[in-house]
């Protein structure tokens, strides 16, 4: 019952690509549908005890939690997602018994640099566990080897490292985890969300085909390439055919968001039907710019965002956005707080450790509203 996930991380990470532009970042693949990878639940695997748990682990000291020091690196405090994350990171951590002096949480301001300097600090004040949200996912060998050098137990969140990396952690044994979703589910979800609505309610220009352009989240999280893909994908799974009009990459920014989708009206018009975006950010700044063109989300065109941030929920339920995919903040931070604290009683934690993601849609908004508050 209780298994490794690391399995099902299979190469596809690798493989996926960093291209943008229609159809280049479908060019990841996955042996594991969505449904598969997420079966594991961070409720399950938090309170399990893990099979493999580190030396380090096994030799930690235990004690009191409200003694312990947490360093924590978020990518980019500017990030509506990651603010609602680290708040929950935050309040569970003082809740489990953590002092709230003895939380540090750091702003990367999205700069690799200034990111390895504050866990290089952490490393100098001998704070007892590090949580990492990566700026580059690519510098997680790095950032692996000097935290594990330092002998302090690593867990990541929101970025995670690549397949080769995670291996390296299981073959060495280390005290080193992500904490996350599958975006390949999420990404299901948002095509699921259009395929549902069926093709006569989509195809406004009836040329048979679902024409959509595709915003794009930053590369360096492996969370955008697998939202494009799965998204369209749902849709030719479910028999659609569909015409890529354009593909950019917004940076996960409602600004540029407003801006592309701003671009990309202006240069396909009304052949636009719908506008999938890898988060809710650049959903809000894509309806900014439908809203400005004078068009209307669910009469001539849809628009689907990912994370269920509660002024797009309101939008569901408003009928402004089609509809979005709850990326449970509450899951990840929770269960990456579980992580750091098995860690520090020596329970040790499985290398990968996954959570379910919501599909949102007018049905059920409200119920997902109310559990936002
Ligand atoms: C979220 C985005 C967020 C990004 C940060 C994604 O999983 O959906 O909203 O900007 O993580 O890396």
């Amino acid at each position: 019952m209780f298994k490794k996930v690391i399995a099902i991380m299979t190469a596809s990470i690798l493989a996926a690509s960093m291209l943008v532009g229609c159809g280049g970042s479908t060019g990841a693949s996955s042996s594991a549908p969505a449904e598969e990878a997420a079966e594991e639940t961070v409720e399950e695997e938090a309170e399990a005890p893990a099979e493999d748990a580190g030396d380090a682990a096994a030799e930690a000291v235990g004690g009191d939690l409200a003694d312990k020091k947490v360093g924590v690196c978020i990518y980019q405090f500017a990030d509506n997602f990651m603010t609602l994350f680290r708040g929950e990171l935050e309040r569970y951590l003082i809740e489990q018994g953590f002092a709230k002096e003895n939380i540090t949480i750091v702003d990367g301001a999205n700069d690799q640099a200034t990111q390895s300097g504050q866990i290089d600090n952490f490393i100098a004040d001998g704070v007892d566990v590090l949580i990492i949200n990566l700026v580059n996912s690519s510098s997680a060998a790095t950032v692996t080897d000097k935290v594990v050098a330092a002998g302090i137990p690593l867990v990541y969140i929101n970025r995670e490292p690549d397949a080769d990396e995670q291996q390296r952690w299981t073959d060495n044994n280390w005290d080193v985890c992500y904490v996350g979703c599958d975006a390949r589910q999420s990404g299901t979800f948002q095509g699921e969300i259009i395929a549902d609505l069926g093709l006569d309610a989509v195809d406004f220009n009836k040329n048979g085909k679902i024409d959509y352009i595709m915003i794009e989240g930053d590369p360096e999280n492996i969370d955008a390439a697998y939202r494009t893909e799965f998204s369209v994908k749902a849709l030719t799974d479910a028999g659609f055919e569909v015409n890529c009009l354009d593909d950019q990459v917004g940076m996960w920014d409602q600004v540029k968001g407003a801006e592309l989708v701003a671009n990309s009206l202006s240069q396909y018009g009304n052949d636009i039907e719908v506008v999938f975006c890898n988060n809710d950010a650049m959903a809000l700044g894509a309806l900014q710019s439908i809203q400005s063109a004078g068009r209307t989300v669910g009469t001539d065109i849809y628009l689907v965002g990912v994370d269920a941030l509660t002024e797009v929920v309101e939008k569901v339920i408003a009928g402004e956005i089609t509809g979005t995919v709850f990326n449970n903040h509450f899951a990840q931070a929770d269960g990456a707080a579980d992580a750091a604290i098995n860690y520090l009683n020596g329970a040790g934690n499985e290398h990968n450790i996954q959570c379910d993601y919501t599909k949102v849609t007018a049905e059920n908004a409200q119920e997902i509203l109310d559990s936002l508050q």
